[in-house]
C-alpha cells in the first residue's frame, strides 16, 4: 500500500508538470517585457499577471503574440500594435525564444546587448519602429541568426564587423537608419558560401561606406572634393599672379613713358 500510494502520488506530480506549470524564466521575461511596453490603443488585451504565469500549456498558447513549443515560448509577434516604451533585457530570460518580431510599432531606446544570450535565436525582427543607440555587436553570439531585420529606424554607429560571421544569415536590412562607417566585407562580397547582399540592404544610411554601396558614395566623394580644390584654387592663384603681372607691367610702361615724355620736355631742341 505504501508503494502504491509513492507510485499513485508521483503518477499525479508527474501528469501536472507538463500541463499547469509555466516557467518562471518565461514568466520573468513576459513580466518585464510588459512593464517596458507602452500599450496605448490596448492592443493587448490579455498581456495580464495571471496569464504570464501560465502562458504556455505544452503546444498551447494562451497569450495573443506568443507560440509554445513544449510548455515554452518560442515565438513572439507583436506587430504593427501601436506599442510605444522599450525592449527590456530580460527577454533574454525566454532562453527557448527562436523567433522575435516587434516590427512596425513606435518602439524607441537601444537593442539591448542581453538579446545574445538568446542562443537560439533565428529571427529577429525590429523594422519599422524608432530605436536609436549601436546595434550590439554581441547579437553575432547567435549563432543561429537567419533574419536581421532593422530597417527603418534611428540607429547609429557602425554594422558590427562580427556580422560577417553569421553564417546562416539568408535576410539582412538595416537601410533606413544613421549607420556610419564599412559595410563589413562578408555581408557586401560573395565569397565562399557565404550569402550576401545587394545595396538595398544598406542604403539610406548616410555615412555608410563600400561595396555594394556606390564606391564614391561618401569617402569617394570627399578626396574628389579636395582634389578639385586643389587643382581650382591653383587655377584661380594663377590667373590672379598673372594678372597682377600685367597691371605691374602696364603701370611701369606708362610710368617710363611719362617719365620719357617729362625727359624729351625738359630736353631743349637741337
Ligand atoms: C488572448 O488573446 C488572443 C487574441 O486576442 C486570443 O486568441 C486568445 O484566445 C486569448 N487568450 C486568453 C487566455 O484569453
Ligand atoms: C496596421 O494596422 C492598421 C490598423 O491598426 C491597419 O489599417 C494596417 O493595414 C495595418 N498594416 C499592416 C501592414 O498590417
Ligand atoms: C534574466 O535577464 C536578466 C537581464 O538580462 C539577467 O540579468 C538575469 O540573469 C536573467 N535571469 C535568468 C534566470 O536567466
Ligand atoms: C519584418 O517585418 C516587416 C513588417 O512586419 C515585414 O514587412 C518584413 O518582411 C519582415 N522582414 C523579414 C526579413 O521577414
Ligand atoms: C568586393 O567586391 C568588389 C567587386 O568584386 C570589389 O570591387 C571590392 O573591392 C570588394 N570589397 C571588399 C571590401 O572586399
Ligand atoms: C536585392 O535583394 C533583394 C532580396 O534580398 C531582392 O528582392 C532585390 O530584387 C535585389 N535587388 C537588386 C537590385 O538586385
Amino acid at each position: 500500500m505504501g508503494v502504491w500510494g509513492v507510485v499513485l502520488v508521483c503518477l499525479l506530480i508527474c501528469a501536472r508538470v507538463p500541463s499547469s506549470w509555466s516557467d518562471p524564466d518565461d514568466e520573468a521575461c513576459l513580466t518585464h517585457l510588459s512593464e517596458s511596453l507602452e500599450d496605448p490603443t490596448k492592443s493587448l488585451q490579455n498581456w495580464t499577471k495571471s496569464t504570464f504565469a501560465n502562458a504556455c500549456s505544452g503546444f498551447t498558447s494562451y497569450l495573443q503574440g506568443a507560440t509554445c513549443n513544449n510548455g515554452r515560448i518560442y515565438k513572439l509577434s507583436l506587430t504593427n500594435l501601436s506599442l510605444r516604451g522599450s525592449i527590456s533585457p530580460y527577454l533574454s530570460n525566454c532562453t527557448n525564444l527562436q523567433s522575435l518580431d516587434l516590427s512596425s510599432n513606435a518602439l524607441t531606446g537601444p537593442i539591448p546587448s542581453d538579446l545574445q544570450y538568446l542562443v537560439n535565436l533565428a529571427v529577429l525582427n525590429l523594422s519599422s519602429n524608432h530605436l536609436n543607440g549601436e546595434i550590439p555587436a554581441q547579437l553575432a553570439f547567435c549563432a543561429y541568426l537567419n533574419v536581421i531585420d532593422l530597417h527603418d529606424n534611428s540607429l547609429s554607429g557602425p554594422i558590427p564587423q562580427q556580422f560577417g560571421l553569421l553564417v546562416r544569415l539568408s535576410a539582412f536590412d538595416v537601410s533606413n537608419n544613421r549607420l556610419s562607417g564599412p559595410i563589413p566585407p562578408n555581408l557586401g562580397n560573395r565569397s565562399g558560401n557565404f550569402p550576401r547582399f545587394n545595396a538595398s540592404s544598406f542604403e539610406g544610411n548616410k555615412d555608410l561606406y563600400g561595396y555594394p554601396l556606390a564606391p564614391l558614395k561618401s569617402r569617394g566623394l570627399s578626396i574628389l572634393a579636395i582634389v578639385g580644390i586643389g587643382l581650382g584654387s591653383g587655377f584661380v592663384s594663377l590667373v590672379l599672379s598673372f594678372t597682377a603681372v600685367c597691371i605691374w607691367l602696364r603701370v611701369t610702361e606708362e610710368k617710363m613713358a611719362s617719365e620719357e615724355g617729362k625727359i624729351s620736355q625738359l630736353m631743349p631742341d637741337y
